[in-house]
Order: C-alpha cells, then structure tokens, then sequence
C-alpha cells in the first residue's frame, strides 16, 4: 500500500470557522497477539482481534479556524472534564507524528473533550480506544473540507492515523473482526493499516462475549512500547513469528468453521506465548499476578469437569479475558460470579462482547 494515498491534495477550508467532531471508539482484544514491531509502528507479525463493543473511548473534538496560521499545532485536551497533562504529551506527539497526513490541523485550534466508558484505573489499556477515536474525529472532519475523500479510503486513514497513535488501535476502527499486519492468506492485508478480513465468520461468534476479570487495576509495569523493543534481541523471536504466523492462518479456518475447541487452544496459546515471551526478555517481565493465574487454572478445570466453551486470553497485564459464546452465558456468568469474582480486585469485572467498530455520536 503506497501511504501517499493519505496525504490530502485538495482541502477546502474556506467558510468552515467552526466545527465538531464526537466520536465513540472500542477497544479490541487481539487473538493472535501483535509483540515486536519494526520501523515506524510496522508489526514484526499480523495480529487478529475482535472488536469490542461496551469498553469504548467517546471523544469529541472541536476545530476552531484560526485568524492566521501560525505553522504551529494547538489543542487543549481534556480527560473526564479535567485538563491532563500526561494524554496531552501523548496526544502531542501523536499530531506531530501524523500532521503530514493532516495539514489541516495546522489551522484549527482543537478543543478536545474525551472520556472512556471503563473505569479510568482498571488497568483496561485506553490507548487502542483513544487513539482510534481521535483518528476517526480527525478523518471525519478531513471529509468535510476534503471532497475527494471517499468512504473507504477515510476507513483505511483512520486506521493507518490511530496506527501511528498506538499500533493495537488500527484495529478498532471496523468490525467484529479485524486483520492488520500482511498474510498471503488474507487478500488486501496490510502493514499500514487494519482491515475487515474475507472471511465469512460462522455464526457461533455472532455476539460473542467477552468478560474481563479486573484482576488489578494498576498501571502496567512495562509499557508496550518498551515491550515491543524487548522482541529485538529475543532468543525465540524467530520462532514466534513464524508461530504466529501458522496461527492467524488456522484461525481463518476456525473462524469459518466454528471449531471452538481450536478456537479455544489458539487464542490460549498466544495469550501464554505473549507472557512467555515477555518471562524469557533480557530484562523479564511477569505480568501476571497470582490471582491471574489461579483464575486460568479455574477456567480449565470448569471447562474440563462442564464441557462448556469457556476460554481465556490476555493483553500485556494481569487482567483475564474470558471469551464464550453468547447461548452459554448464563451457565458461565453464574460460574464467573460464584468462582471468578475471587480474583478481582474488589470483586469487579466488565461485561463486554463483539462490536462493530466506531461510531458517530454527534
Ligand atoms: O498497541 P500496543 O503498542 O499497545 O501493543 C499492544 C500489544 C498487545 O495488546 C499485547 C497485543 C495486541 O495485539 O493487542
């Protein structure tokens, strides 16, 4: 894909002195899990997710035209109402990572107002989330003063801007499946951006659920970022790759056929390969707590003794994703509330299932 496509050649800007923007984005969970990158944000492996629907960022932006252009980027954020200082160093170098493919924000001052549906410290990453609903503001306004932006292509631009923000974010644009990173089994994959995979997804999946056990609601104590680098010098990088690889190609298949027992043996394997992979870096890392791992041991031995579809995976901490289908919840969250709660803090965890990427609220 040549990302020259995204830089915009005809923007009209004249007339238009004020304008909003408010967006709600998901988070998503990947299957087969993205670690390791290269260049600039381009993934050592493509990675598969499903789009969540409940745990969603809503952000809106107001662009303000400035009397003159002062070449400068200005915007004021904030987070549940407050000014933050910390998302506006992150939000900062975001626009000026991407200001060439978004000239536009040059002449606006942008008044952003964001806030995420989860609670703010569950340890629920927000970053695939955020940077998605402002790339998806950013896209939707471009359209405004951008007639040569067509439908799909402003699809593909929020998720190749959101991808400069935090890789995992290209991903939430779309639905309920998403593909980013390129795959000779998946037609129009790319590196650049994510996309909806050809795939027609068996209907076992449809409004699958996904429940996360807030196992702690800490800050992470390795940053992806840091994370990702930690794959370059990796004994078993390698060998990950190719694994995940193998992975995503089986995957299509299990999706397609509604195997849920390989369903089940994939995505547990990646969520075990990403934390061995972070246990086996120079430095280590465990992200797990002990209450991680007894939750794991629990949903095994429940679906060993049930026979129910109940499997789990995890992001780069502690918190537990129990993924299930929606005709078996009542058995699990009975399961869940009776067994689970024990290993979360303060007995919380977020229902959540299959969504279909973002939406605009005003
Ligand atoms: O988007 P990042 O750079 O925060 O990386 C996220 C990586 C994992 O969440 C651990 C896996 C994934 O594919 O989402």
């Amino acid at each position: 894909m040549n990302t020259k496509i995204f830089i915009p050649r005809s923007i009209q800007t004249e007339g238009i002195e004020n304008h909003t923007e408010k967006w709600r984005s998901p988070s998503n969970i990947a299957l087969v899990k993205y670690w390791g990158k290269v260049g600039h944000q381009i993934p050592a492996n493509p990675s598969i997710s499903f789009t969540l629907k409940n745990s969603y960022t809503e952000t809106q932006i107001e662009f303000i035209k400035k009397d003159v252009s002062n070449g400068e980027i200005e915007f004021e954020l904030f987070f549940e109402g407050d000014k933050n200082e910390s998302f506006s160093k992150k939000v900062a170098l975001y626009f000026d990572n991407i200001k060439v493919y978004t000239p536009y924000t040059k002449e606006y001052k942008m008044i952003i107002h964001t806030t995420n549906s989860f609670p703010h410290s569950s340890g629920i990453a927000s970053s695939a989330s955020g940077f998605s609903a402002l790339s998806v503001c950013l896209v939707a306004f471009e359209k405004v003063i951008n007639s040569n932006l067509v439908e799909r292509v402003a699809n593909q631009k929020a998720s190749f801007l959101a991808r400069l923000g935090s890789g995992s974010a290209c991903r939430s644009i779309e639905g309920p499946v998403m593909i980013w990173g390129e795959h000779d089994n998946y037609r129009l994959s790319s590196n650049q951006v994510a996309v909806v995979p050809d795939l027609e997804l068996n209907p076992i999946f449809d409004n699958f659920q996904d429940t996360i056990l807030l196992v702690d609601k800490g800050v992470k104590s390795v940053s992806s970022t840091i994370g990702h680098g930690l794959m370059k010098n990796h004994p078993f990088a390698e060998q990950r790759f190719k694994q995940a690889n193998n992975h995503i190609a089986e995957m299509k298949t299990v999706l397609e056929n509604g195997d849920l027992k390989r369903f089940g043996e994939i995505l547990e394997s990646e969520a075990l390969t990403l934390h061995a992979m972070m246990m086996t870096s120079t430095p280590y890392y465990i992200l797990m707590k002990a209450n991680t791992v007894q939750a794991l041991e629990a949903v095994k031995e429940f679906r060993i003794k049930t026979g129910k579809n109940l499997f789990f995976t995890l992001d780069a901490g502690a918190n537990v994703h129990l993924l299930y289908p929606k005709s078996e919840a009542k058995e699990i969250l009975a399961f869940i509330e009776k067994e689970l709660v024990a290993y979360c803090e303060n007995q919380q965890y977020i229902c959540d299932e299959l969504g279909t990427g973002a939406k605009k609220v005003i």
